[in-house]
């Protein structure tokens, strides 16, 4: 496989963006359709105690009647833990792999499709958050854009993913993408205020090992 032909890259450093082409899209669709099956790697659960369920609680703030999405939600692992805690919110979660949108619970809506292209009208969402999806996203800058654009004025978007300087201390597929501190935040800056990052580890009394980042914003 030419996966620098796959991702539209020319060479790595300069020349054009990666670009998410209908055969990436199909490759990266099928791949996690495929990794669906695979419950230990992919869970559908996850302890609700963990600092990332936390933080996104506490940024979004009270659930009660608000509107939220999952943005490459997969299996709704998150989403099936805010559903629990706040059963009167409105949970959506996203993903581009049909076969992970199976496993998320009833109770939380679902659409299939593409953050770089997100299916819902300007302001649709009082909030909403990505854990690990936007490194798969490929063409980033446009879904950044997606996120902030489906949520409305005042409404919180939290981001969690890995940390550039960490790459290579996990295998990755080549489309993804872990991003520098700087680097989603002036993304998100563009559309947002009140822009931040921090470390962040699974737990809060463990000093963070510098792997994942937690990027917030306001609308
Ligand atoms: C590592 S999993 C994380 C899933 C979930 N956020 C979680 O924390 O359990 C990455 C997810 O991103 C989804 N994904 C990849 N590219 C996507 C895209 N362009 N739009 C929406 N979802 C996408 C995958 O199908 C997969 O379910």
């Amino acid at each position: 496989m030419n996966w620098k032909r796959l991702l539209g890259k020319t060479g790595d450093s300069g020349g054009p963006r990666a670009q998410l082409t209908p055969e990436l899209r199909a490759r990266i669709q099928s791949s996690f359709d495929e990794a669906a099956r695979d419950e230990e790697n992919f869970p559908s659960t996850i302890d609700p105690r963990i600092y990332h369920v936390k933080l996104i609680r506490d940024h979004l703030g009270d659930l009660r009647g608000k509107r939220v999405l999952d943005v490459g939600c997969g299996k709704g692992r998150f989403a099936r833990v805010f559903r629990e805690q706040e059963p009167e919110a409105e949970i959506w979660g996203l993903d581009i792999s049909e076969e992970m949108l199976r496993f998320v619970p009833e109770g939380i809506h679902t659409r299939s499709g593409s953050m770089t292209e997100l299916p819902f009208e300007d302001g649709f969402f009082d909030g909403a958050y990505a854990t690990e999806s936007l490194e798969h996203a490929v063409e980033i800058e446009k879904a950044v854009g997606e996120i902030c654009r489906v949520v409305k004025s005042g409404g919180r978007i939290a981001i969690i993913d890995k940390n550039a300087a960490q790459w290579g201390k996990l295998k990755t597929p080549e489309w993804e993408k872990w991003f520098g501190r700087k680097e989603l935040e002036r993304l998100l800056a563009r559309d947002c205020r009140r822009v931040s990052s921090r470390f962040i580890s699974y737990w809060e009394d463990v000093e963070p090992d510098g792997l994942f980042l937690a990027w917030l914003a306001e609308k």
